[in-house]
């Protein structure tokens, strides 16, 4: 969502401005173009010149230090911004925005501004629970300004209290919903899509289960690519792992519940994409209290329902299955055979036998297997730039 937009940022008075630098990093990171602007009180706290170092642009400070006489600085970021995104935004910045000044480079700026505009509002707990200050944000929000919610916590000050900068994560989501709900036309529009993930856990007693090595990312990234195309996403997941509060999730433990869950959502989809590694197997009976320790043991096992393969009965014409082939070996033709056997529409194979790929690694690497066209396998990369390729896959397969 965040990578190719140019965003201009703006950073104004507070001490959270030293959270503000790991935040512009993070945007850079994920592939933003960014300019930034600070108030001179934002300067007080940390020098423009990290920024500048930072993010490889000048920063602008001064209304009046028109460098480039081609152009009118505070105007020229203003209409280069695809966002504009504040912060910290202090009480007082918050209360010249909702007022209409223009007394320094930001505000001037953002006053020019005809782009959407997102602020992190942070600040003492008394400045931000005043009833000026909320006046102030209701006005900004009735004018269209995006503004988080800051944190509760430990302030500054020496006491807990609201107005805390929010965790980097936690802002970087809002950002990513914010992005998403200011673009148009986003080609999985209106269209559903499930996704699985993680691996699925049998129980044998109440404190003991068998799993699989899938730690869920792949999956859990193919929610999030799928969401930022514009598709309601349903997750249904067996993995622990933290999910955008955007993305709808529906927490699962054995294959019996996530078969259960993924039915009750199918008729509707547009696609499913089966990411989980589904226990084949669950152990035949569930002791309801914790095994006692025997001579030896021996655990009993059936078949669990193949999930993929039951959609696949069941899709219609327009429907889309994507299935993933977890093989140590014969990868290619294990997956031919499963995307026959399934009556999958496209089967991601990946090698699950090396540590720097597959299962619980960062990174993978696939081959992408349909009817028709010749095997294309996509090279050692993030799982992130494994799921978009997917989804750019589906998105022409749709089309
Ligand atoms: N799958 C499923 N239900 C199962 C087993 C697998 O829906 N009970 C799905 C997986 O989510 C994956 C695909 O089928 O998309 C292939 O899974 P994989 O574990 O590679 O293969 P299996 O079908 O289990 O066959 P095998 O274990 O013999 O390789």
């Amino acid at each position: 969502m965040i990578k190719g937009k140019k965003i201009a940022f703006y950073v104004t008075g507070g001490i959270a401005v030293y959270k503000a630098v790991d935040l512009m990093r993070e945007l850079i990171k994920r592939g933003a173009e960014v300019r930034v602007a600070m108030t001179p009180s934002a300067g007080q706290f940390v020098t423009p010149l990290t920024f500048q170092v930072l993010s490889r642009r000048s920063v602008s400070v001064d209304t009046f230090s028109e460098e480039d006489p081609s152009v009118v600085n505070h105007i020229n970021i203003a209409d280069w911004a695809d966002y504009a995104v504040i912060a910290p935004l202090s009480a007082n910045t918050l209360a010249k925005l909702a007022n209409g000044l223009a007394d320094n480079f930001v505000t001037s700026a953002l006053l020019a501004t005809a782009k959407p505009i997102f602020a992190v509002p942070a600040m003492n707990a008394n400045m931000y629970r005043n009833p000026i200050t909320q006046e102030n944000i209701r006005k900004l929000a009735e004018r269209r300004v995006t503004l988080m919610k800051p944190d509760i916590g430990f302030l500054a000050e020496g006491y807990s209290g609201e107005g805390r900068y929010p965790e980097k994560e936690r802002i970087i989501s809002e950002l990513e919903l914010f992005i998403r709900s200011n673009q148009t036309e986003l080609p999985l529009e209106g269209e559903k899509v499930i996704v699985t993930a993680g691996g699925t856990r049998e129980r044998i007693d109440p404190v003991r289960y068998i799993t699989n090595d899938s730690s869920g990312k792949m999956g859990h990234a193919l929610a999030v690519e799928a969401w930022k195309q514009g598709a309601e996403v349903i997750l249904v997941t067996a993995s622990p792992l933290a999910v955008p509060s955007y993305i709808h999730t529906i927490r699962v433990e054995s294959a019996q519940q996530m078969h259960e869950a993924v039915l009750e959502e199918f008729n509707d989809a547009a696609a499913v994409i089966m990411a989980a590694a589904v226990s084949d197997y669950t152990p035949e009976t569930r002791e309801t209290q914790k095994m006692k320790k025997k001579e030896d043991l021996t655990l009993r096992f059936k078949k669990n329902p193949d999930i993929l393969k039951d959609l696949g009965t069941k899709k219609t014409a327009e429907q889309c299955l994507i299935g993933f082939a977890a093989e140590t070996e014969e990868l290619v033709s294990y997956a031919k055979q499963k995307l026959r056997d399934k009556h999958a529409d496209l089967i991601v194979a990946n090698d699950v036998s090396q540590s720097d790929r597959g299962f619980n690694s960062d990174q993978n690497e696939v081959t992408l297997l349909t009817k028709t066209d010749n095997p294309r396998t996509l090279t050692l990369r993030d799982k992130s730039e494994i799921a978009g390729e997917i989804i750019s896959w589906l998105i022409n397969y749709i089309d």
